[in-house]
């Protein structure tokens, strides 16, 4: 017999989706930022956001507008309508930055309320409630955060309907720089701007890109990874809204990362390095590019997170 608890506090970790080649398919999970979600047990039927918290923004309290809202009351739905859970939501990442943060609290949301209801569903099920909080933030319910955020680690996505989701092994040490310069960017634009035809010679380079890299991680092949983090489609169009792009990456490749690219949407831009001490190097050099155009910035150092989201407390 499960407990069910009246108070559940969840940590959901960031993400980096895409992987450069990956569009929409491959995404892995960072050890932190992220957000902390609580879910409490009340008498009101449903879902109600009691709190948000944040020095980042704004987010509404509204449960129709708000991911963490909507993923959660996609699983009370379908478990018990007549729960009544409230939920608190700490944003401890920035919003619109392209680490994930509309996916860390979706996962948040579901995995905490999950708890709260003595774990009625298995972890991948709850793949599908998560990504609903994705659809009510960007208009498509991809899984390339919400995947990584929820399982950790690297994952590829074979197919999102029906979902068909993939853990994948990587090599360890494997750390993750991520510089998030200070504009902001919506994922739902950056979509609309994508071309929808793609030419052959293009789509054969990108597809054997993420077979390349695929192959890099499962094999532990850094030089393979490196190759392989190629990305002729999607960044090309959109590196063109991020201040300072080409610099910025040339500067992490030129420290030793083993690729660069944009992380999710944008604006922030991701590197792979083999090594911490790359890594923080490489942030330095991507830091120190962006404060040359002036744009204040954070960088994030993490290895890759195995371990997915985390119960912190619970009553
Ligand atoms: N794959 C999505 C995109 C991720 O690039 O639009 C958004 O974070």
């Amino acid at each position: 017999m499960v407990d069910r608890y009246q108070y559940v506090k969840v940590f959901a970790p960031a993400s980096v989706a895409n992987v450069s080649c990956g569009f929409d398919v491959m995404g892995f999970a960072l050890d932190h930022p992220g957000d902390e979600i609580v879910a409490r047990r009340t008498e009101e039927p449903g879902i109600q956001i009691s709190k948000v918290t944040g020095e980042h923004g704004v987010l509404p309290t509204s449960v129709n507008e708000n991911t963490a809202g909507v993923a959660a009351r996609a699983l009370l739905e379908q478990f018990d309508r007549e729960v009544g859970i409230e939920l608190e939501i700490h944003k401890k990442m920035p919003l619109g930055s392209g680490l994930g943060s509309s996916a860390a609290s979706s996962v948040g949301a579901v995995v905490a309320v999950n708890h709260l209801l003595g774990l009625p569903y298995e972890t991948d099920e709850l793949l599908a409630f998560a990504a609903e909080g994705e659809r009510v933030a960007c208009g498509t319910p991809h899984l390339d955060n919400v995947a990584p955020s929820l399982f950790g680690g690297f994952v590829f996505i074979r197919s999102s309907a029906p979902q068909d989701v993939i853990e994948l092994d990587c090599p360890k040490p494997l750390f993750a720089t991520v510089v998030h310069p200070h504009i902001k960017i919506r994922t739902e634009d950056t979509r609309k701007i994508l071309r929808r035809d793609i030419p052959l010679q293009k789509a054969v380079t990108q597809w054997g890109n993420v077979g390349g890299l695929v192959a890099g991680l499962l094999k532990g092949d850094y030089e393979l990874i490196s190759r392989s983090m190629q990305d002729v489609i999607i960044e090309p169009i959109r590196s063109v809204l991020i201040p300072g792009f080409a610099e910025v990456k040339e500067a992490a490749l030129n420290t030793g990362a083993l690729g660069s690219g944009i992380s999710g949407s944008g604006p922030s831009i991701f590197a792979l390095s083999s090594d911490k001490e790359t890594a923080t190097a490489v942030g330095e050099a991507m830091r120190q590019k962006f404060k040359e155009i002036g744009l204040d910035n954070e960088v994030y150092i993490s290895p890759i997170n195995t371990e997915g989201p985390q119960v912190l407390e619970k009553a």
